[in-house]
This record gives structure tokens, sequence and C-alpha cells, in this order.
């Protein structure tokens, strides 16, 4: 039906007949000759229908926006002063001979170069918003950046797997979503919220090296680069240290961003440790692209009568910290500071102290700041000294829990940098490595696994991992990139007794860990392999490749915030037979409104 894409025609097809499908993007009438915009995939191109060619004419007369044609025509020169040099085929146009209409199109309910569309009504008509050549171009973007990441691996010789979507639970941290069974009533499955316990298991079956771009479910709070269902490239290898495996992902990455973009990230990559993510960002995940950072300062202030500083200064478990903002004192107006300390408080913040550095009437520096009247001028001089503060600047300062204070510290250093265009452009990826083991969960109990809990620790033995807990670091990595997670993995567990005494810690008893992960146990005990893997976030490194806002721009048929696809109306009621069938009654009478 077409000898060629509109988007393709260019200058060298000059006097050809050409045959064309595509959609009507926009149709002029200038008295006489008529002009129609034809869209395809791979672009516009104009079409000229001349008022001679009777049967034509009269058809285009009748076209409307995103009625479907085929054109028959020849190409020729745009008249001088008519090109367009924003188009492939800019240069020329198709004088028709022959247009038929293949299908006629409804009123659209919002045109298709039409900018800021509300995102639920481009979703419930996702075939209109995906004829925008800026979705057409993601998509093929993120074709592109599959298609490379599988052809690497399997060039490196790892086996594409695939792996079950009806299993058991996998416990990756979020809630799962669970598919009932009409064969076994009352029993569920659970959709895998990663291939973890599977990838493991086919490295016990020695298949080596493993692949998969695979689904993954996981029913959490959604935001912007969080979907309940995304996509994993999912990697397992066997008889490799870290060192080895970041070597192969490094490579891969490297690669990618080089043949893709034509970005050279660096080599190798740089290596922080998660204490020291946490020292100078406040976060595990830093953007590098922020030049601010946070300034440990509780040993400047165990003496001080402040209770506000020296409480935290002289708790183990809390944190005084500052962040020195480079000219931000001249440039941020007292009301904008004042705004910072409500910014924080979302974040749980108590309070968020300033000062200000400002020329004084003497020539000499004069503070500005609520608290400098409760703190001895030498431990102010001190503090101002550590983070190199001078005239001009101004100085944050938080202090509570440190995981309070890195959590709104390092909120309101990213949007310092945003406010003040501090972000240099560019990538900047780097490794987080040495994550601890274990955190107590919220309420300061239970010890909780940081990654997974096959996640294998530094220390070989169990009494070593068991003794102190809490400073035990694991054998984990993770990949960030200006500010986003986008890949992370471990080496695992190998040997049955060390798995066993991290679900012991975790408070997994003996029963439950045979029940939910009797298998895993079972297989560590007939020959498991060292070994070790990854998973990147496909839609998280596309969205950044894009230079796009949220993972629902790269990915097809996103859900919404509220976890609903408008296009289907997915989740919807089903029938009480349907029910009946899977031995299940529903609680909710009316299925509550997406
Ligand atoms: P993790 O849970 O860190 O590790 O997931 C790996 C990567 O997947 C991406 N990701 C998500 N992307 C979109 N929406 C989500 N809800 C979402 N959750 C995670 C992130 C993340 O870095 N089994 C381990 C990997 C391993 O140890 O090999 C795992 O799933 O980019
Ligand atoms: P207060 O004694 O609560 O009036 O606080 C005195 C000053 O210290 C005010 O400028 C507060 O913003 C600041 N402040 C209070 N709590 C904190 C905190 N946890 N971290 C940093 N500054 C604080």
């Amino acid at each position: 039906m077409r000898s060629v894409y509109c988007g393709l025609v260019d200058s060298s097809a000059l006097d050809q007949t050409v045959t064309l499908c595509g959609w009507v993007h926009r149709r002029r009438d200038h008295g006489g000759v008529i002009f129609i915009d034809l869209r395809d995939r791979e672009g516009l191109l104009q079409v000229v229908i001349d008022p001679d060619t009777e049967t034509a004419f009269r058809i285009a007369e009748q076209i409307r926006s995103e009625y479907v044609l085929q054109v028959v025509g020849r190409v020729r020169r745009r008249p001088e002063g008519t090109e367009n040099a924003g188009l492939r085929s800019g240069q020329i146009e198709v004088l028709a001979t022959h247009i038929e209409v293949l299908n006629v199109a409804q009123t659209p309910p919002f045109q298709i170069d039409e900018d800021g569309v509300h995102e639920d009504k481009r979703l419930r008509y996702r075939y209109l918003d995906l004829r925008r050549p800026v979705m057409l171009e993601r998509l093929r973007l993120r074709a592109r950046v599959s298609g490379w990441l599988r052809r690497f691996l399997e060039d490196k010789g790892f086996l594409d797997v695939e792996t079950p979507i009806l299993t058991r639970a996998t416990p990756e941290g979020a809630r799962d979503y669970l598919v009932p069974s009409r064969v076994h009533q009352g029993s569920f499955f659970a959709l895998p919220q990663s291939p973890q316990l599977f990838k493991q298991i086919l490295m016990m079956g020695g298949l080596d090296r493993y692949f998969q771009i695979a689904r993954c479910f996981r029913d959490e709070d959604l935001r912007a680069d969080r979907q309940p269902e995304f996509t994993q490239l999912d990697i397992e290898a066997s008889f490799l240290d870290e060192n080895a495996f970041m070597a192969i992902m490094e490579t891969m990455i490297r690669g990618l961003f080089a043949d893709v973009l034509g970005v050279q990230l660096p080599d190798p990559l740089p290596r922080m440790s998660h204490a020291e993510c946490m020292s100078r960002y406040g976060i595990d995940r830093p953007d590098l692209r922020n030049p601010l950072e946070l300034v440990e300062m509780s040993d400047l202030l165990r003496d001080t009568d402040f209770k506000v500083f020296a409480g935290p200064a002289n708790d183990p478990e809390g944190r005084v910290a500052a962040l020195c903002v480079p000219g931000g004192g001249a440039s941020l107006s007292r009301r904008e500071l004042d705004n910072y300390v409500e910014f924080v408080k979302q974040f749980g913040a108590r309070g968020l102290a300033y000062i200000r550095l400002a020329e004084g009437t003497d020539g000499g520096v004069e503070w500005q700041s609520p608290i400098v009247k409760f703190l001895r001028p030498q431990t102010v001089a001190a503090m101002l000294e550590r983070v190199g503060a001078g005239v001009g600047d101004v100085v944050f300062f938080g202090a509570d829990k440190a995981n309070v204070v890195n959590g709104y510290l390092s909120h309101l250093r990213s949007r310092l940098a945003d406010d003040l265009g501090l972000l240099d452009g560019g990538w900047k990826p780097l490794w987080v490595v040495d994550f601890p083991m274990f955190e107590r969960d919220s309420d300061g109990g239970r010890w909780q696994a940081l990654h997974h809990p096959f996640t294998a620790p530094q220390v070989a033995d169990t009494e070593a991992m068991l003794a102190d807990p809490g400073n035990c670091l694991s054998r984990a990595y993770d990949m960030v990139l200006n500010g986003s997670e986008i890949g992370g993995g471990s080496i695992r567990i190998h040997r049955p007794e060390m798995q066993q005494a991290v679900f012991g810690l975790l408070g997994i008893g003996e029963d439950e860990a045979q029940a939910k992960f009797g298998f895993l146990l079972e297989a560590l005990g007939y020959g498991a392999p060292p070994h070790g893997g990854m998973a990147f976030g496909i839609d998280r490194l596309v969205m950044l490749m894009a230079g796009a806002s949220s993972i629902r721009e790269v990915i097809a048929f996103p859900k919404t915030q509220r976890a609903h696809c408008p296009l289907t109306d997915a989740p919807s009621a089903v029938e009480d037979t349907q029910l009946r069938e899977l031995g299940l009654r529903s609680a909710t009478k009316k299925p509550a409104s997406a």
C-alpha cells in the first residue's frame, strides 16, 4: 500500500512517483489549492492537491483531521520561500494524482500537536497521544535501548530465560498483587515483585549467566518514577565477585550511552560508600550534578547551651548538619529563606536554622540569623569556617535524629539547586557500595534487610554477622544516575546456614522460612555456586535518556497515579459467577470508582 514513509521523502526523490499512507495532520484550503500535511511514524510531508486533478480535489475537500489516507503523487521542489528547514521533507512536496480515504475519523478530543493536554485525557485516548511525534520518539528510544542491551548481554554469553508470572510472593519490600486460583480454591498466586528467587535457582541449575527483560509487579504508593508494573533488565551470573560483575555492568551502561546518545560516561564509574553518601548528601542516591553538600557540625556543638543543637549533637543517633549555599545570602530574600523553613516541615523537620552572611556597616561580616544569639561567637565562627562560608552566602542548619535531618536537608538540597539553577548539565553516574546489611524498622524494633534478604554480608561467617548486625555491611551495589536509582543488586548468600541466619535475624522463624522459602533453602543445600547479579529499571533508564519527567512518558500504556488505566478502565468489577468459580465473595458492594 505504500512505497515510502512520509517522513523519509526528501530531495533525493525529486520527480519520482510515491505512494504514501498516513494521517491528516492538518488541511489548509488556499482558495483553489488544498494542502494536506500527511503524517506517519517517520514524520510529516506536504501534499498539494490541484483543482485540475478533479477527483482528488473533490475527495480532498471532504477530508478532516486524522482521516487515514493513501496518496499517490509526484515529488517536486517546493516553491522558493516556502521550504521548511525543520522537516526532512521540508524541501519538497508531493503533487497528488490520486487520493483514497482509507478511513474517516471523528473530531479528536485534542489536537495531535496541542500542548498541555491533561494526562488523564492523554491516557484515555492513548492511541491519539501515541501519534504525537514526541511519544513515537520515546518509544523508539525505548526499543533501541532494550535491543542494544539484549545484544550486549547475548554477546557476553548471558542466556535469555523466562520466569513465571504466576508464582509465590518474592519479597522486595512492596505489597503483592494476588491472583486467586480456581483449581485450588482459597489459594493465591502472587505476581513477582522481581524474578529474584528464580534467577538464583537458575544459577543453582548451572545456567551460569542469565538475563531477562522482566515485568515486575509491586502494589506500592506510586510516584513519578514508580509504576505498579514496570520492566527490569534482570541479570544474574555465577562465579564472579562484585568487582568482576560490576565491571561488566559498567561496560554495558557506558556502551549504551555512547552508542544510543553519543554520551561518554566516566571510566571507571565513581564509587561511594553508603556512609559517605549519607554524610555528604543525606541520601543514598545523590544527584552529583548538584554542587551543594551537607557538612557535619555535631562535634562543634556538644557543649553549647542551645538545646536545639546540643541535644542531637550529643545523641548517638542524632545529627547536626549544615548546608552552605554560596551566594544564597545575597540572592535569597528573608521571605524566601522563611519559605524554605516551611518547605522542610513537610519532611518532618521541627525547624531549620540559618545564618546569612551580609557585609556589615564596618566593612566586616554581619551574621543575620534567628539563632546566633543563642550561640557563642567562637562557635558560630568555627561553624562558618568549617563550611567555608563568606559574605553573600547563607548557611542552613538542621538538628534532629540523623535520619530526619538527612531526609529534609536532602530535599532542601535539591530544591535549592532547582530554585537557584545550580544543576550542571550532563550525566553524573556513580556506584553506591558498602550498604549496611540491616536497619531497624521504623519503630526501632526489628531488623530489616536494607536490600532483600538474599544479599550476602561482607563477613563470611554467621557468628561475625550475628555478633553486630547493626555494623554489618552487605555486598550490595546500586547504580545511581543524576539522583535516580537506575539499578541495584548484590552478591547473594549461597550457603544454607547463612541464609537461615539472616532469616532468623529478620524474625522469619524456621517454620515460616520453610513455608515461604523452603525450596530456596533446599536448593542451596544441593551445591549452589557463588553468584550475584542486579536489575536495572528500564523505565527509569529510558526516562532519563529521553529527558522525560515521568516513567509514564516512556511506557506505552501506563497506569495513573491511582493505579488505574483510563484507556481500558482497569481494574474493573467482575461478575458474581466469576467470583463464585474462584470461591470468593466481594465484601465491597459497589466497585470503588477509580
Ligand atoms: P530493586 O527492588 O532495587 O531490586 O529493583 C531494581 C530496579 O528496578 C527499578 N524499580 C522500579 N521502576 C519503576 N517502578 C517501580 N515501582 C520500581 N521499583 C523498582 C529501579 C530499581 O533500581 N531483585 C532485585 C535486583 C537484584 O538484587 O538483582 C530488585 O528487584 O530502577
Ligand atoms: P525555638 O527554640 O524552637 O524557637 O528555635 C529557635 C531557632 O532554632 C529557630 O530559628 C528555629 O527555626 C531553629 N530550630 C528549631 N528546631 C530546629 C531543628 N531541629 N534544627 C534546626 N533548627 C531548628
